[in-house]
Order: C-alpha cells, then structure tokens, then sequence
C-alpha cells in the first residue's frame, strides 16, 4: 500500500478569538501580533465590531490616538496587507467612511493594501432598517436582543435563505441595480406585512442618522464629509411618500461601488491566503465579537449572527482546520457584555462596579452604550479555550483592577444542585435566574501597575490572579492552556511577557 510521506506545511497561521462577550481587547492583540504578520484577515462579523487600536495621528503631529474600527482588520496602521473574508457581512457605505476614517490620521494607503472577497455578503440600508424593526418588534414583546443595529442579523438571514448581495455585486453595476430594485420590493412588502407604521419608519431612519453622524464625527470634523451625508432619511420617503426612496439608495450604493472597485482590492481572499503561505508567510486571522455571543455557542438567544470561534476562520475563509498553527484567545481580567442576556457574575457592588467602569472606560466601541461588568468567569473562559482549543490567552486590563481590597473569580455554577464547569448547553439554565456563580476570593493590590515594565516587578497579588486564572482555565482540559501575557494599559507597549 502507498504511504503519503507527510511534509511539513509551510507558512504560519494564527487565528486570534475573544473568549468572552466581545471587547475584550482583541484590536490591541492583533495590532501587536501583525508586527510579525504579512497578512492580517478578518473572517467573520461586521460593523457590529469595534476594535480599539491606539495610532500616531499622522497628520496632528504623530500624537497616540485611538482609532475604532469596525470592519478593516486591526492591523492599517501597520501599514501590511489586509483583508476581508468572505465570512464577514460589509456594509459598503460604512466600508467607504472607514477607509476615509483611516486615512484621516495618515493611513491612505489602505485603499491599496486592501482585498475583499467577492463572496463577501452585503449589508444595505434594507437589513440595516430590518434590524431596527425587528428590535422593535422584539422590544414590544419584552425581550429586545439590544443589537448593534448594524443590520447584521437579517444580513446573515439573507445569507441563509440565498437573497443576499455580494461584494461581486458592486463589479456589475447593472446587475447591481436590478438586484437592489428586487430586494427593495421585496422588502416593501416585507415591512408592510409586519406592520409597521409610517411614524415607525420615520423614526427608524432618524434614529439610523443620529447612529451615522455620532459614528462619522471625525470625518465631519476634519471637514471630509458634511452632515448631509449622514442623512439616511432622504432613503425614507420618495415623492413625499412613506417607503424606500429607490433613486437615492441605488444611487448611494452606485457611488460606494464605484469607489470600492476602484481600489481594485477585491479579490478571492482564500487564494490569497494560499499564495501567502506557500510563500512560507505568516498570516493573521481575525475573529470579532466573543465565544459567548457565536451563533451557535454563545448565551442564545442575545447572540449574534455570526461563528465568532476560531472554527468560523475556516469557513468564513475557505481554510482547512489543519492550516491553523495556533490559536489565541482574548481575555480580559474581568467580564463585560453590552446588549441584553446574562452576565452570571455580574458585580453587585455599586462602587465596585463603578470603578471598573470608569477605569476601563467600559463603553461600546460601536454604539458608545455602557458595559455591564462582573467578575473575571472562569466558566465560560474555560469552555471557549476548548471550543476555540486556545493554546495561549491574553489576559488584558489587569490595571482597571487596582485598587480593590479583593478579586472574585467564578470557578464553576451551580444550579438546582448540579455543578457546571463548563457552560450549560440548555441556555434555558444559563439564563435562570437561580445560577449560582461559585466565586475564589484572592486578595487585590493597591498599586498602579500601568507603569511597570518587568514581570518580576508586578506585586505578588497580580501575579498570584494571573497564575490561579490560568489553573482555573486548564481544569479538564485536554490541551494545556497558557496565560503568556497580561495588558496593564491601553498603549500599544502596555503589555508584559510573563
Ligand atoms: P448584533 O451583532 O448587532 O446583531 O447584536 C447582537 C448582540 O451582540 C448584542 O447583544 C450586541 O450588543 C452584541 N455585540 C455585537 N457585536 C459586539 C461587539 O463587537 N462587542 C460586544 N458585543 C457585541
């Protein structure tokens, strides 16, 4: 019988995930770790995502600013290649102000460095406006998922049931037309059958304005756009009627086609990763949101609607699970979420939770909404190392912490008697109410570790949190779980090697 003489794969892949409800910290990992990449990928999500990476204002005399983005990898102003899966949902009037966004602190050049697939699927003002509604409609029944209101639901949904756009789309400006006119009819019914009132729509296209100029505030201050071109009412009504204003949409995503295509960036994404590696290069793959709000995995129903583990990097790329080196999770030292759903170690100390709010300047990336915060979770930490099999964490904004007389960590719930070291499957039991979280007291440090640059130097409690996090992490285990760094601030050097 012929043996295959295996040969050793070339090239370096990396796949970087959260391992918790998201905003973990992950644009700070992946700014870091693309120093060594030559090519840093988002696979999955949309502009729901809002990664944080601090850069030097170029054009404002090279002072470290942040600068959020919500669908371009984390990796511009590194100034390396980038791109967009074919897993991930573009909102092309959003991709458009992001590369303006960008290149108003001296990053143009992302226009060049820039692939999109066209498989990519395309969120147009259509699921943007069904989002809302939906939430609306959810909302009257009291439960409100607390979306983004990106329009990233109903853009996966078309996905599913085969009405979408695609990124090719924007190459064929007729068929382009044709397509949007049929989804805009489509959708007019759609919306007349769920009932919702011209005062509804009115408001839905007000509110999806405010939610542009808060988001665009750079590009209108640095007078790249005006307010006018935020103005998503002038979709709303057409002739003074209430409905979809056909000419001003096909006419917005007309511009915003010609404009993408003109960078000439789209391109098939899963051969370009294969041409990176077998040029024995090293490439990044970049998941948004966390474990906990994966489609599939995370605390159902207030998900989102993408494959946020590291597996979605294999089908939102085209990739074999064998192609992947290594994968990291993001942590951070504590546990946030933003929307509605459980938070089973929430903090119910109200100056505690104060403190860590405030210092970890815990607000939405993309929607500027308060985080709720609890303790750091070791149960739902633990179950997203073996979904994403994690082999290194980062565990991030140890110096939020500071300050406190004692740290909790969750090492497992209990509901009803029965002991849970991983998450419970029936989300029916991850959201009673009557789940207990089972907490280790460990004594905090009152120091500012900020500014401390050797781990030897970082007070023994800090140390002592970090060791007891990464034994709870590798209880029942198969694979050995390792904490190899910790961030004590926002600054792109803020990290320390243990
Ligand atoms: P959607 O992704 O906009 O549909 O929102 C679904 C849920 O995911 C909501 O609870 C959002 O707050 C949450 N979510 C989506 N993206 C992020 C993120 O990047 N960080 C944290 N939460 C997110």
């Amino acid at each position: 019988m012929a043996t295959m003489k295996a040969e050793k794969k070339k090239g370096t892949v990396i796949v970087v995930s959260g391992i918790q409800w998201g905003d973990e910290g992950k644009g700070k990992v992946i700014d870091q770790e693309s120093q060594e990449a030559d090519l840093i990928v988002r696979h999955g999500g949309g502009n729901n995502a809002g990664h944080t990476v601090m850069v030097a204002d170029i054009f404002n005399g090279g002072q470290q600013i942040p600068m959020v983005l919500h669908l371009l990898p984390s990796a511009v102003a590194r100034r390396k290649a980038i791109a967009i899966g074919a897993g991930v949902v573009v909102d092309p009037l959003a991709l458009v102000n992001e590369v303006d966004y960008v290149s108003s602190f001296g990053y143009g050049e992302v226009r060049r460095t820039l692939s999109v697939d066209p498989r990519t699927a395309l969120v147009t003002v259509i699921e943007r406006v069904m989002d809302m509604a939906q939430e609306l409609i959810r909302s009257r029944n009291g439960k409100p998922i607390g979306t983004t209101a990106r329009g990233i639901g109903p853009a996966y949904a078309g996905v599913a049931n085969r009405t979408a756009l695609k990124v090719a789309d924007l190459l064929h400006p007729k068929q382009l037309c044709t397509l949007l006119e049929q989804r805009l009819e489509e959708a007019t019914r759609l919306f007349r059958a769920m009932g919702i009132t011209s005062t509804q729509w009115r408001q839905i296209f007000a509110d999806l304005t405010g939610m542009e100029l808060r988001a665009n505030q750079r590009l209108i201050e640095r007078k790249l756009r005006t307010e006018a071109d935020f103005d998503y009412t002038v979709f709303a009504s057409a002739n003074g009627k209430v409905g979809f204003n056909f000419a001003a949409i096909e006419a917005a995503y007309q511009n915003a086609a010609h404009l993408i295509t003109s960078w000439r960036g789209v391109r098939d994404v899963s051969d370009l990763i294969r041409r990176t590696v077998m040029l024995s290069g090293r490439v990044l793959l970049e998941g948004a949101q966390g474990a906990m709000l994966d489609v599939n995995f995370g605390s159902w129903p207030n998900v989102t609607s993408s494959h946020t583990l590291a597996g979605g990097a294999c089908t939102g790329l085209g990739i074999g699970p064998t192609l992947i080196d290594t994968s990291i999770g993001v942590a951070k030292g504590y546990t946030t979420r933003v929307g509605s759903g459980p938070l089973p170690t929430r903090i119910t100390e109200p100056e505690i939770a104060a403190s860590i709010h405030q210092r970890g300047n815990e607000f939405g990336a993309s929607t500027g909404r308060p985080r709720d915060v609890g303790w750091f979770d070791a149960v739902i930490a633990r179950s997203a190392c073996w979904w994403n099999l994690v082999q290194t964490v980062r565990l991030l904004k140890l110096d939020v912490l500071s300050g406190l007389d004692e740290i909790k960590i969750c090492f497992r719930y209990c509901l009803n008697g029965e002991r849970f070291y991983q998450v419970p499957a029936d989300y029916h039991q991850l959201n009673d109410s009557g789940l207990e979280p089972e907490y280790l007291t460990l004594p905090g440090w009152e120091q500012d570790i900020s500014k401390v640059r050797r781990w030897r130097d970082l007070p023994k409690e800090v140390k002592g949190y970090v060791a007891k996090i990464e034994q709870l992490l590798n209880e029942r285990l198969p694979q050995r779980v390792t904490i190899d760094q910790i961030g004590i601030g926002p600054g792109p050097d803020q990290y320390l090697t243990r």
